[in-house]
């Protein structure tokens, strides 16, 4: 999605402003551009496509200019192309902007009869105009002050000056926004990976605050204009994972980290002395929590689902779990004893964000499941439970889903064990099979060549089924999902046994249909399922752990067996080589792996 960058400082910045918009690239954008300031100018740039085309396209080592702003755009308002493209400028302003402005035909309107021109089809330009006009009348900060109350929606911003050429402007509303300090320099930053290269010390901007960067000095604001002090963070270094290696794509270093995910979790969270689950600072009492709702989008919104099979089979609690942006515009009952948890990877999806700050508004106890520690969700959650898998750059989710599922299996054994709805034996049997959980996925890696000559034949169809039930059909929908995100194949996960209420209609011969049927309790139900659509024509890849027994049916097409662990365990592993075939149909299909069309990693807009 839409990335921002801005650099003050004493040397050139159109380089840097590069190097930092490449670091947003796995965000997911259409489109990128940049204006620095020099000899009383805007020099503004911009192309459709990657940021190559704008390198291509354009001589950006004579962009001159010591202080400049930068972005990568997902389109929202306007098709994809170089005039929709940020930064939008007026003779004096250039303004670049991450989120919607809801109003924005409205404010059109009025700047028109003001005699304001508009070049483009989005909704970022009216900001442009508003500040030009509003600055005719008033200084800096009232100007920017005025502007931001005329806005509605959301928004990151960063904006400079042709006639203040030492300063960018940041504000934020709802998307996020930090500022970074580094020797000479200071930056603006839509995510602390644009800026990690830079720095490590960063200020996040809370909502209806804004900034003014200098190259030696940076100053806040509120939303009435007045000066406030913030604090410096210092982030963590993993430069690491922001290199590819040996790997083709992200995706297929992350899917090969998983067991590491899976062993850092464990580390976190388990005691191995007292053969426990560690959860420090837990905030509040376990008789004062009596249910659960569990809330994401997209993958995130998978994991909820699979953990209330498991709240539900450990623990004596309600569970229920809802897409974030259903959530959010419902009526819903808040209920004092529930615990709220909010699952994201990047921590700043807008819908999941928004749910977060309805419930803190109502009082609730919050959650978050999180990969990004510093993320607007884990910063305004009471409580924070982090993933620990180390930055997921591939759009499409793997090692995160993993380290999600991981965090709420551990949640729901340690409230079974202390409601006291396991037994103590139960609890450290479940701990110590958890242990081995790194070394069975590492083995069900290796499935990678059957994976590989299988996935030919998805690339050959119109559409293709994903069944399950239980605990396998939150995974078979998850399948389906990284199967259409990176391969562009129509894909529908179902429970198994819904198919006969419409689903089967869809069969005919040749279709690919894969059926998790691990033995666990669903297993008959399942395989009776399966040979439903095998009697319709389907091409069934099965999918199930190994076992002495014989599978019951000789019309499948093809069958991978996972390792053998306890049933709450096999859907950490059934996920490898779901992600694994979608991974390789995209891989011959040549499309980008790392960047699917139309999507992107962190959704800051609703
Ligand atoms: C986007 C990504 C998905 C992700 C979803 C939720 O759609 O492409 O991979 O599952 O957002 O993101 P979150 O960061 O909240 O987990």
């Amino acid at each position: 999605m839409c990335g921002i960058i801005g650099i003050s400082s004493n040397k050139s910045v159109s380089a840097s402003i590069i190097n930092s918009l490449k670091k947003l690239e796995y965000r997911g954008y259409d489109s990128a551009g940049i204006a620095t300031l020099s000899d009383g100018e805007i020099n503004e740039v911009k192309s459709e496509g990657r940021v190559d085309s704008l390198e291509k396209n354009f001589d950006l080592k004579n962009l001159k200019g010591n202080i400049g702003i930068g972005h990568v755009r997902w389109a929202t308002h306007g098709v994809p192309n170089s005039v929709n493209a940020h930064p939008h400028s007026s003779y004096n302003v250039s303004v670049v902007h991450n989120g919607i402005i809801e109003n924005s035909t409205i404010l059109k309107k009025h700047l028109i009869s003001k005699g304001h021109n508009f070049k483009s089809q989005t909704d970022t330009e009216v900001i442009v105009h508003l500040i030009t006009e509003n600055l005719k009348t008033s200084e800096l900060e009232d100007a920017i002050t005025k502007t931001l109350k005329q806005l509605h929606g959301s928004f990151a911003l960063g904006i400079v000056f042709k006639d203040m050429p030492d300063l960018i402007v940041g504000a934020r509303r709802g998307s996020p926004l930090a500022v970074g300090y580094g020797p000479n320099e200071n930056y603006l930053g839509s995510d602390s990976y644009a800026l990690k290269s830079m720095t490590n010390k960063i200020t996040y901007l809370d909502d209806g605050e804004f900034c003014i960067v200098k190259k030696d000095q940076v100053n806040f604001f509120n939303d009435e204009g007045k000066k406030i002090n913030k604090k410096i963070l210092e982030l963590s270094s993993d430069q690491a994972n922001y290199d590819k290696g040996d790997f083709k794509h992200f995706m297929a270093k992350e899917i090969e980290e998983q067991p590491n995910t899976i062993k850092t979790g464990i580390k976190e969270y388990i005691d191995n002395v007292n053969k426990d689950i560690n959860i420090p600072n837990f905030p509040w009492k376990i008789e004062d929590i009596t249910s659960i709702t569990l809330i994401g989008c997209g993958t995130a919104y998978h994991s909820c689902l699979l953990s209330k099979y498991w709240f539900e089979e450990l623990t004596s609690l309600d569970v229920s779990i809802d897409i974030a942006s259903e959530f959010r515009y419902r009526k819903n009952r808040f209920k004092k004893d529930t615990l709220y948890i909010f699952v994201s990877q990047s921590g700043e999806t807008a819908d999941t964000y928004a749910a977060l700050d309805l419930c803190n508004k109502n009082r609730m106890k919050t959650c978050a499941v999180v990969n990004v520690i510093e993320s607007s969700i884990a910063r305004d959650s009471n409580f924070v439970l982090p993933i620990h898998c180390g930055p997921e750059i591939g759009v499409a989710s793997t090692k995160a889903f993993l380290g999600q599922i991981l965090i709420l299996y551990i949640l729901s054994l340690k409230l079974g064990s202390l409601r006291g709805d396991i037994k103590k034996i139960s609890y450290q049997e479940k701990i110590k099979d958890l242990k081995t959980l790194p070394k069975l996925i590492e083995k069900t890696l290796l499935l990678d060549n059957d994976i590989q000559s299988i996935s030919s034949t998805f690339n050959e169809v119109k559409g293709s089924m994903f069944l399950g039930r239980g605990f396998s059909y939150p995974i078979a929908l998850e399948g389906a999902l990284k199967l259409k995100e990176l391969s562009y194949i129509h894909a529908e996960g179902y429970p198994a046994g819904e198919m006969k209420h419409g689903p089967l209609a869809l069969i005919e011969e040749g279709m690919p249909v894969v059926v998790l049927a691990p033995r666990d309790n669903y297993y008959k139900k399942t395989i009776s399922n399966m040979q439903e659509v095998i009697a319709r024509g389907a091409k069934v890849l099965l999918i199930t752990n190994k076992s002495k027994n014989e599978v019951v049916s000789e019309n499948i097409w093809e069958t991978i067996e996972v390792q053998d662990t306890n049933d709450d365990l096999l859907p950490f592993l059934l996920t490898i080589p779901l992600q694994k075939l979608a991974y390789y149909s995209a891989l011959k299909k040549g499309y980008d792996i790392d960047k699917p069309r139309n999507l992107a990693k962190s959704v800051t807009v609703e």
